[in-house]
């Protein structure tokens, strides 16, 4: 049984504490990269997934597929280099009062978002393999077949990896939204832990 407490340990402040509170702590720049390149990644093969999906059968919708595959084998291989680092990397200290809900509540999705970072891209892998089409990273190696051509199995392995991909969709939505009040609205700079400003304290 693999070990996730460490996704959620984290020293936090009481929610006692008098108001407004400038967050002055961050992430590594290492945790900061993986963010940004990933999130954008992602965004990048979700919107593609919804062009390919409205183009004809042809050259360029095979193209736009393995583009895809590639751009989703990517975010596999570096959510897995990200957990790592995670879990011998522990979260900076949260220095802003929120209801203790709520911090509940964002690790949750913080969970949530790394369970499908990790689960959707596999889906996809293990379909491919099910039709019967190897996956050929860039066109410099193929990867193993994660199990053998069966039609049927494909067709649910396909309604999984959508089904997870709207998922991943909605906690992002999520996540995006409580980043933007915490900016906007709270003002305690929580999106200061997430940036490379060097005003931030970075554990
Ligand atoms: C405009 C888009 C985004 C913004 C503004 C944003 C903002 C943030 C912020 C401020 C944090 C730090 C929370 C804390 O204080 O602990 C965070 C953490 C995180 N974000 Fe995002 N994010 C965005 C997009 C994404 C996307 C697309 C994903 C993945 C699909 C993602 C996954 C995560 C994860 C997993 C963490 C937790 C990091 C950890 O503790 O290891 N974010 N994000």
């Amino acid at each position: 049984m693999i070990n996730l407490t460490f996704l959620v340990k984290s020293d936090r402040m009481n929610e006692t504490v008098s108001s407004p509170v400038i967050n002055k702590t961050g992430y590594s720049h290492v945790a900061i990269a993986f963010h940004w390149i990933m999130a954008i990644l992602i965004v990048v093969n979700w919107t593609l997934a919804i062009v390919i999906d409205d183009m004809p059968l042809g050259p360029d919708r095979i193209t736009g597929y393995s583009w895809h595959k590639w751009l989703g084998i990517t975010v596999l291989f570096l959510v897995s280099l990200r957990l790592m680092w995670r879990a011998t990397h522990p979260a900076p200290k949260l220095e802003i009062a929120m209801p203790l809900w709520q911090e509940r509540a964002m690790q949750l999705t913080h969970i949530a978002l790394y369970f499908l970072m990790f689960a959707v891209p596999l889906m996809g892998w293990m379909m491919s393999s099910a039709e019967g089409y190897t996956v050929n990273y860039f066109g410099l190696f193929e990867l193993p077949n994660l199990v053998d051509k069966n039609k049927e199995l494909g067709d649910q392995l396909g309604d999984l990896h959508g089904f997870l991909a709207y998922a991943l969709s909605g906690f992002v939505g999520i996540h995006v939204l409580a980043a933007l009040k915490h900016q906007f609205i709270d003002k305690d700079n929580l999106l200061g832990r997430m940036s490379f400003s060097s005003r931030l304290k970075k554990d």
